[in-house]
């Protein structure tokens, strides 16, 4: 029998990025339009914000006074950070909407002191910003791994690639307020498949507070946040060849006190109709009509353990900034839960 030769040894390159959008993106953002203008209370979901300009001015809005849970996230996190590396030893973090990850650096940062960090893998919709990070995080922590996802995280948290060893799975950012309550428990059903024994996931809500500083955060003196929510209209005049004219809105944000959300709305300045081109959809909007653009929930502690529960996940620990404004929750699989799915 002849000898044979061992394969060489496959290095894994710092850097990897794998896309999952393109066309069928497109087609999501018209599915999207075409349901939501055509309901009797219009609707865009809000992921359609995000695209290079909407990404920069959300960057914006973490740093305007009103717009506090930046501020109490990352403050937790600076409190936090090395307990949570503790708890978790963990040597992956998968990050859901993880943005320009500044505040992830804090908890990587932790991770890396405590000698166990091996892989980031951020996912986002938006390509750019995964990009962008993936080179920064890779020059600033020589050694991790960073397998980039540019997705959806409702539809494709299947292409999460497999763990590489004990993983947190962070939702920052209070962005799980932006499903309603029956998604939103879905939602963290499916990041719950992506869970193993030894895993966790970091969840960040806002707090229900006084409904007058709720709504100075979603509608800030400088008009950051308004400028930010008439973007998902350039969105659509550049994708879909709608030809809204950005004056026609102003911008809403009031606290459904019943729901305990703000919703951010668009609110036409005259009556008139709109086109878009590619879906062949005239649409009228009467004066003072209101269409939703955003709803971003508001959470007690009951109301996250029930998620919680109703996903198969449990409390390990709650952490919360010194004014009680934001609230980071560590938790894990309930015992008797199932396995990691697909792992
Ligand atoms: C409110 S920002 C939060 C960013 C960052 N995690 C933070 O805490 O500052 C929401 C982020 O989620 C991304 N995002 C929104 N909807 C998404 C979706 N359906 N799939 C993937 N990323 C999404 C946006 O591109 C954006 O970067």
């Amino acid at each position: 029998m002849e000898a044979q030769t061992p394969p060489e040894p496959v290095l894994e390159a710092a850097i990897r990025i794998e896309s999952h959008l393109e066309d069928a993106d497109e087609r999501s953002l018209a599915d999207d339009v075409l349901d939501g203008l055509t309901r009797p209370f219009k609707e865009i979901p809000p992921k359609h914000f995000y695209d290079a300009r909407g990404a920069e001015l959300f960057d914006r809005i973490c740093e305007l006074p009103e717009y506090y849970p930046t501020r109490a996230e990352r403050e937790i996190l600076e409190q936090r950070a090395q307990e949570i590396a503790q708890l978790t030893g963990a040597a992956e973090l998968v990050e859901l909407g993880s943005g320009t990850a500044s505040k992830t650096r804090v908890l990587l940062d932790a991770l890396n002191a405590a000698g166990t960090l091996r892989r980031y893998v951020p996912v986002d919709v938006t390509e750019s910003m995964v990009r962008e990070c993936a080179s920064e995080l890779t020059d600033e922590y020589p050694g991790l791994y960073v397998h980039g996802v540019i997705a959806d995280f409702e539809r494709h948290l299947d292409r999460v690639p497999p763990a590489a060893g004990a993983r947190i799975v962070a939702f920052l950012g209070g962005t799980i307020g932006n499903f309603p309550p029956g998604s939103r428990r879905r939602f963290l059903r499916e990041i719950a498949a992506l869970l193993g024994r030894d895993d966790h996931l970091l969840l960040g809500t806002d707090l229900v507070k006084d409904p007058a500083v709720l709504e100075a955060a979603y509608d800030d003196a400088q008009g950051v946040t308004a400028e930010f929510n008439r973007n998902v209209l350039r969105v659509l005049n550049r994708e879909l060849g709608a030809d809204f004219e950005l004056d026609d809105f102003e911008h809403v944000a009031v606290f459904d006190r019943e729901h305990e959300w703000i919703e951010m709305r668009l609110r036409a300045r005259r009556a008139h109709t709109t086109h878009v081109r590619d879906l062949d959809l005239p649409v009228r909007f009467e004066e003072g009509e209101e269409m939703r653009t955003e709803i971003s929930a508001k959470f007690t502690d009951a109301r996250i353990d029930g998620d919680l529960s109703a996903a198969g996940l449990e409390l390990v620990q709650r952490f919360t900034d010194s004014d009680g404004l934001f609230a980071l929750t560590l938790a894990r699989r309930r015992a008797n839960a199932p396995a990691r799915s697909s792992q």
